[in-house]
């Protein structure tokens, strides 16, 4: 036996990887934010291109490929944020039976795994930030497809649990333990203690490449939301994880659905409209692609490129009688004032001022909760026409 294999990850080890982790959190996050930004004017031109081309052209057939692949990479690009948000979650209470339940569709889609939850009824609500959770279970839930190259079932239990006497990681407290069960190939003795590692992988050879950094990050999730995991598997059985996360203190908390916001129902096509739009926003190639858009679409764009520019340019046209019909102000401006001290200032000038917060900060406190601080809509980037031109259209006429 090899006892470095076995050794047990002390706290100062622990200590030293979860640093490690959080600089390269760090790193993807800054790339991640850059390339999402790019990523807007890809996505934006490629979907003004479809419009301007016959429905049933070759070309028209190109561009959609392209825009499913941009679609994959703007996932890709989600995930990168998620995860680089490290640090402190944004809790609130989550209805962890639809959120899980939703994860393990996304993450098995296409797959030949199939996925069985046990009963829910009774299940507390947690107390998460449901995007985080989210990337932690997604994690877990391509591992156990992972290990069942030829198909399976992946079982996921939930149960409510009562920590009495605290014990090395977990507060007193009520936490819900959410058990997910492989029927995979399993894991040796030698490599549990490993798992949870950064960049330790075994699939480094495999038909699929790891990268080591799935358990790494379910950890430090789970742990930053003052919960726990834990496995235990036998070779050629399975595998099961417990997931325990706290409860949310009271049990009659407004349970926000799980997954993505509430959108109303997209059709396919972008919807025109008229009025005048002032576009806020620090890139250029930004300000370009929207003011193309919105000219598409037939209305009439002004830019600002940051928040005191943008005020000006909205009083000066109130005071003109020619009024802005739409703000979409940006959230985060280098250098400038952002989205957030802009809305505020807007307000005072105008409090029926029709606002949209746009952003790739999908994880920023003002995009989730973007009513409360004074928008009536949000488009996070990458965004599309079509999504973009409906949301604009229902903001300018109220529908
Ligand atoms: N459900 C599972 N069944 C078998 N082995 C697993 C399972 N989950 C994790 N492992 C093992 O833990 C290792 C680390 O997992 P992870 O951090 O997600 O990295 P990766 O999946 O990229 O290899 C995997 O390479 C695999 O050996
Ligand atoms: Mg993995």
């Amino acid at each position: 036996m090899n006892d470095i294999a076995n050794r047990p990850a002390d706290s100062q080890d622990l200590k030293r990887q979860i640093r490690q982790l959080e600089s390269i959190a760090a790193l993807s996050g800054g790339i991640a934010h850059d390339y999402n930004n790019l990523l807007t004017v890809i996505m934006g031109n490629i979907s003004l291109a479809v419009e301007h081309v016959a429905s049933d052209s070759k070309l028209s057939d190109l561009l959609e490929q392209a825009l499913a692949a941009s679609r994959v990479a703007k996932t890709l690009t989600r995930r990168l944020i998620t995860f680089s948000k490290g640090g402190q979650p944004t809790k609130k209470p989550t209805d962890i039976v639809s959120l899980i339940e939703n994860t393990a569709a996304f993450s098995l889609s296409g797959s030949n795994i199939r996925c069985e939850l046990g009963p829910s009824n009774g299940t507390w609500s947690a107390f998460t930030d449901p995007q985080q959770i989210g990337q932690a279970i997604h994690n877990l839930m391509i591992n156990a497809a992972e290990s069942m190259p030829s198909g399976g079932t992946v079982f996921i239990g939930f149960e409510n649990l009562t920590v009495e006497s605290p014990n090395s990681i977990l507060a007193p407290g009520r936490y819900i333990d959410i058990a997910i069960k492989d029927q995979g190939v399993g894991i040796p003795a030698e490599h549990i203690e490993k798992i949870f590692d950064p960049y330790f992988s075994t699939k480094a050879k495999g038909a699929v490449k790891g990268t080591g950094l799935g358990l790494s990050i379910s950890y430090s999730i789970i742990s930053n939301h003052g919960g726990e995991i834990t496995v235990c598997s036998r070779l050629g059985v399975g595998t099961t994880f417990h997931v325990l996360l706290p409860a949310s203190e009271s049990a009659a908390d407004a349970v926000e659905p799980a997954g993505v916001k509430k959108t109303p129902p997209i059709s396919k096509k972008p919807v025109s409209g008229k009025g005048r739009v002032l576009v806020m926003d620090d890139e250029a190639m930004i300000r370009e692609l929207t003011g193309n858009m919105l000219g598409h679409l037939g209305y009439e764009a002004d830019f600002a490129e940051e928040g005191r520019c943008a005020v000006r340019k909205y009083q000066a046209a109130l005071e003109a009688s020619v009024p802005y019909d739409a703000v979409i102000l940006d959230l985060t401006i280098k250098g400038g004032m952002g989205g957030q001290e802009t809305i505020k200032m807007l307000k005072e000038i105008d409090p029926a001022v029709k606002a949209i917060v746009s952003s790739g900060y999908s994880d920023n406190p003002v995009i989730a909760d973007y009513e409360k601080y004074g928008f009536c809509e949000v488009v996070a980037k990458p965004y599309e026409m079509v999504e973009f031109s409906q949301k604009l259209f229902r903001v300018i006429n109220k529908v």
